[in-house]
């Protein structure tokens, strides 16, 4: 016999009916997928639960052993609760000699920003689901998890912990949106947490979007909760970005403002100066038809009327065929890009090119 499977065999006969065989995870279940940053880990033991590591293994972290535990003796066992938190796609958690594999895909989070590895990754693991008859009886011998708020709140303190809470919230309304009866998981959000479901209350605004012309791509597909948080967020609005950020979740970032000089109410204001996010009567989503919106007072309010004689005496500045976009008519952008241009005045060539992008002579 090898000495190798000589000490193998030794090390197998020698380790006690080993802990681990007494672990006993409540929460999440292996190979599950979820899509909010935080999870509970819970898990009873017979042994002391301080003795045994919990690691978590991903992208950012590597190797971080977590200490904060919060432990609940009961009888002979242990009950143990570990907050994770998950960096996006795939989380192993490693609990004594066992494992299990978390993936994380950010629920409010284009599609498009998601890498391709792991868009195919995560076909892998199933959709987690809590609140069933079965996890939910692991809990109920010591929690309460019925209808009131302070009851949600006492394992789901994190949805209310922003500085910018969403009304309902704010008046313990979890269940106007969390369906108690819904199976096979109770509290799924109603309408599938679409449209629908914030249109229930904001009656006001889907009045306004439905009389305007062009609905903006996601609000179109009912997708309020790409921009919007339903619970709390750090910024106003419950954006799940700062507003000057939210439109890069899906709009290019280098292609609107990536060149050498960025026109001014786009860098002090933000894009929703000049954009509805919601839905619009004009093209691009603008506020306003484009010449009313560079003439707007705080602006350019010498060009509000004019069809004629700018840049020189003589030229039109509408009711012309835009030469560069025969589809169009002359208007302020032919000339100028709104957002940001390597040339002075916002011009997409040199100055003494320029004038040739329409004329040749
Ligand atoms: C043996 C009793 C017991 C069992 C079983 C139990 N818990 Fe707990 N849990 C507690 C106690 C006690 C607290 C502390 C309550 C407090 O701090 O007010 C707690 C706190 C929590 C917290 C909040 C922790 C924090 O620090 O914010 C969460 C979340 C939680 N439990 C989830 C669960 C879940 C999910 C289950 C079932 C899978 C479960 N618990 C099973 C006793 C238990
Ligand atoms: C005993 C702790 C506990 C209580 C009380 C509790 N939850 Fe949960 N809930 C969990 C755990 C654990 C998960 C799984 C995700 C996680 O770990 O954060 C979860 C997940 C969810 C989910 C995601 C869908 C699912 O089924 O996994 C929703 C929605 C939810 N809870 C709503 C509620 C609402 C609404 C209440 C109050 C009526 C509530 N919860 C009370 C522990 C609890
Ligand atoms: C305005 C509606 C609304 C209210 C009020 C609301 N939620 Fe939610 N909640 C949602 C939507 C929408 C989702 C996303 C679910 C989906 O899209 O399937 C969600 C998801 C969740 C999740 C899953 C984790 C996550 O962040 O994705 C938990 C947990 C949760 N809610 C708990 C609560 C608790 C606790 C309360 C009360 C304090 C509450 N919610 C109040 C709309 C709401
Ligand atoms: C149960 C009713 C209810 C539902 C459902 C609801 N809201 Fe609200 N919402 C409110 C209340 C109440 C306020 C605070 C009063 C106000 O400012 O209009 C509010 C405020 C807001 C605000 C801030 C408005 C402001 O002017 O500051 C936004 C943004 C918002 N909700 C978005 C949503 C989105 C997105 C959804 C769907 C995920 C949604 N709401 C679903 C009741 C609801
Ligand atoms: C592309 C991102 C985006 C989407 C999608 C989106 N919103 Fe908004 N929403 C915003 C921004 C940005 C603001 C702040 C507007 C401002 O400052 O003028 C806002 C403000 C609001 C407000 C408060 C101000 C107002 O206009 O009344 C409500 C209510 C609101 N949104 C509801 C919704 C609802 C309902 C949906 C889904 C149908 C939705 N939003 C989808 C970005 C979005
Ligand atoms: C969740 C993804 C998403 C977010 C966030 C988003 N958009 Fe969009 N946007 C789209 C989609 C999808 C379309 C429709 C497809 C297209 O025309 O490119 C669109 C179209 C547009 C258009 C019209 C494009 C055209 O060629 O006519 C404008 C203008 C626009 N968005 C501005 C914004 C602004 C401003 C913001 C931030 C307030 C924003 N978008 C945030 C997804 C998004
Ligand atoms: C000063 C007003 C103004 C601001 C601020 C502004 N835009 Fe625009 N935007 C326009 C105008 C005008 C158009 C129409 C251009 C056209 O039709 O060619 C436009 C068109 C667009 C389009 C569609 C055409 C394209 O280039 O794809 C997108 C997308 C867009 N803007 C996104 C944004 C984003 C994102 C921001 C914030 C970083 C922003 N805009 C800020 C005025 C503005
Ligand atoms: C045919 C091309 C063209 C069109 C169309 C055009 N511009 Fe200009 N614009 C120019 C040129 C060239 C200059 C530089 C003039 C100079 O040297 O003073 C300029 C300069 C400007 C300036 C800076 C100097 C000043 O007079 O304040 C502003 C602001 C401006 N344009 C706004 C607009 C607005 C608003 C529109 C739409 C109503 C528009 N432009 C349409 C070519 C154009
Ligand atoms: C975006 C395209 C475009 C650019 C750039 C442009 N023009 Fe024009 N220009 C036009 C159009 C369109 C007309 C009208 C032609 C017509 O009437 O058929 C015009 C007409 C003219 C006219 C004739 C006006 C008249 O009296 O009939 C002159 C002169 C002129 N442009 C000079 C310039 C100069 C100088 C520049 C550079 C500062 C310039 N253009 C830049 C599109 C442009």
């Amino acid at each position: 016999m090898s000495r190798a499977l000589l000490t193998l065999l030794t090390f197998i006969t020698l380790t006690p009916a080993h802990a681990d065989n007494q672990i006993n995870i409540f929460t999440p279940d292996d190979k599950s997928r979820v899509t909010n940053q935080t999870v509970w880990l819970v898990m009873s033991t017979k042994t002391n639960a301080e003795n045994i590591p919990v690691i978590l293994q991903n992208k950012g972290s590597k190797k971080n052993k977590i200490n904060g535990k919060k432990v609940i003796r009961k009888g002979g066992s242990f009950v143990v609760h570990t907050l994770l938190y998950l960096e996006e796609g795939l989380n192993k958690v490693i609990i004594g000699s066992k494992a299990i594999s978390i993936f994380y895909t950010p629920r409010y989070r284009s599609p498009k920003s998601a890498s391709a590895k792991n868009k195919a990754l995560q076909n892998k693991y199933s959709p987690y689901l809590f609140h069933t008859e079965g996890k939910e009886v692991l809990c109920l011998k010591c929690h309460k998890i019925d209808r009131s708020q302070s009851d949600c709140l006492k394992c789901h303190k994190e949805v209310a912990a922003s500085e910018y809470l969403h009304g309902p919230l704010g008046s313990g309304e979890c269940l106007a949106c969390h369906d108690p009866e819904s199976v096979p998981s109770k509290f799924t959000a109603r309408f599938g947490g679409e449209g629908e479901l914030c249109f229930s209350c904001h009656q006001e605004s889907k009045n306004k979007y439905s009389n305007n012309r062009f609905l903006h791509g996601p609000v179109g597909v009912n997708q309020c909760t790409v921009c919007h948080n339903p619970h709390s967020s750090s910024f106003k609005y419950q954006l799940v970005a700062a507003e000057r950020d939210i439109c890069y979740l899906c709009h290019d970032k280098k292609r609107i403002v990536g060149k050498r000089i960025v026109h001014k109410p786009v860098k002090r204001r933000g894009c929703v100066f000049c954009h509805d996010p919601h839905s619009s009567n004009h093209t691009s989503h603008l506020l306003q038809d484009e010449q009313t919106l560079c003439a707007d007072p705080r602006c350019h309010p010498k060009f509000a009327k004019i069809t004629i004689n700018h840049p020189i005496k003589g030229h039109p500045v509408s009711g012309k065929q835009d030469p560069l976009q025969p589809e169009r008519e002359l208007s302020c952008r032919s000339c100028h890009n709104p957002h940001s241009a390597d040339f002075p005045f916002l011009f997409s060539a040199e100055r003494y090119l320029f004038c040739a992008k329409c004329h040749r002579h």
